[in-house]
């Protein structure tokens, strides 16, 4: 019988690896890199990865339950966890932090989430700005394909290609990938599909962006019960939700949730008892993003414990 282990071997962690990370070396050879966006049940990316073993191969998916699904298919299909590797986060933030300018060779993304809502247009993914940062990720001559079952989607992504560095054709396709959402776009009776590659000409400069240091503050008096924390709201937003604290351990935990750009995140930040006064930190244990919105959640945090007395 296989081991648990083997079955999350192809998951990469955002803090094991280098930022940018090293590619070749994850996968233990030089080859071909491609990536799928948003891989779902993962029968595109477990596929492509069985027809071209000569390639290296990542996904990117943000839901738990689809990473694992994909992750029983994987193991199913033995070899194949020499050529697959798993990031179960969200694609702008690794993308954007680790990997390298000019390292990926094809992008894929089949039926992304297409918010149809005139007030959710924001969420979707092929902005201008992200496409700046899949051209600067693809090797010279590089391709991005993108599939939509969604017309306005396709028309949005058309307009938001001009000046990313791309040259665009498109087309429309028959099924042909048998992934869960084509198959639920075809029972629902549609019979083709809007298809847009986008060729790299021209390389957009968009640096690695690094992580933020972040660092521990001290106090001197803390009251729990005068702890008053204003909501900073703005381009980078921190919203007090909780603060639990614990009397006997002499220990708060504050809950804040930190939004900037398209990211959302839970922080904990913990105030502990020492014996030259408190200290302010990060929780252990948290798995957050070291971003700028991140350092401020910490500062602000600082700024009223010291308030506090
Ligand atoms: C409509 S589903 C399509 C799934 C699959 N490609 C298919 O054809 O069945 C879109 C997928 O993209 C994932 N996704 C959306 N935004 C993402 C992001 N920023 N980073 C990683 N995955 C994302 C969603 O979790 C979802 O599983």
């Amino acid at each position: 019988m296989k081991s648990i282990d083997d079955l999350f071997k192809p998951l990469v962690a955002y803090h094991n690896v280098g930022h940018p990370a090293d590619w070749d070396m994850q996968f233990d050879r030089k080859a071909p890199l491609d990536v799928e966006i948003g891989f779902g049940m993962g029968e595109f990316l477990v596929r492509s990865a069985k027809n071209s073993p000569e390639r290296n191969i990542i996904g990117f998916e943000q839901i738990w339950e689809r990473v694992v699904k994909t992750l029983k298919r994987i193991r199913r299909e033995a070899g194949l966890l020499e050529n697959i590797r798993i990031l179960r986060m969200d694609v702008r933030v690794s993308l954007e932090r680790l990997f390298g300018q000019r390292s990926i060779d094809n992008v894929y993304c089949l039926f992304p989430c297409p918010w149809p809502k005139k007030g959710h247009i924001k969420h979707r993914l092929f902005s201008t700005e992200f496409l700046k940062l899949v051209n600067s990720r693809l090797k010279a001559k590089g391709n991005l394909k993108i599939v939509t079952d969604f017309y306005p989607y396709y028309e949005w992504v058309l307009e938001q290609s001009k000046e990313t560095g791309f040259k665009v054709t498109e087309n429309t396709v028959q099924p042909q990938y048998d992934t869960k959402f084509e198959r639920k776009w075809m029972e629902a009776g549609q019979e083709e599909f809007y298809e847009i590659n986008m060729h790299k000409v021209r390389h957009v400069d968009v640096p690695v962006r690094k992580d933020v240091k972040l660092r521990s503050y001290k106090v001197k008096k803390f009251d729990p019960a005068n702890f008053h924390f204003e909501d900073q709201i703005g381009k980078c937003s921190v919203v007090f939700k909780d603060i639990i604290f614990d009397e006997k351990k002499q220990k708060g935990i504050i809950s804040l949730i930190v939004s900037e750009l398209e990211m959302v995140q839970h922080f904990w930040v913990s105030v502990i008892k020492r014996d030259d006064g408190w200290r302010i930190c990060k929780t252990e244990g948290q798995n957050i993003f070291p971003t700028e919105g991140i350092a401020t959640a910490l500062e602000l945090v600082y700024q009223a414990a010291k308030s506090s007395t």
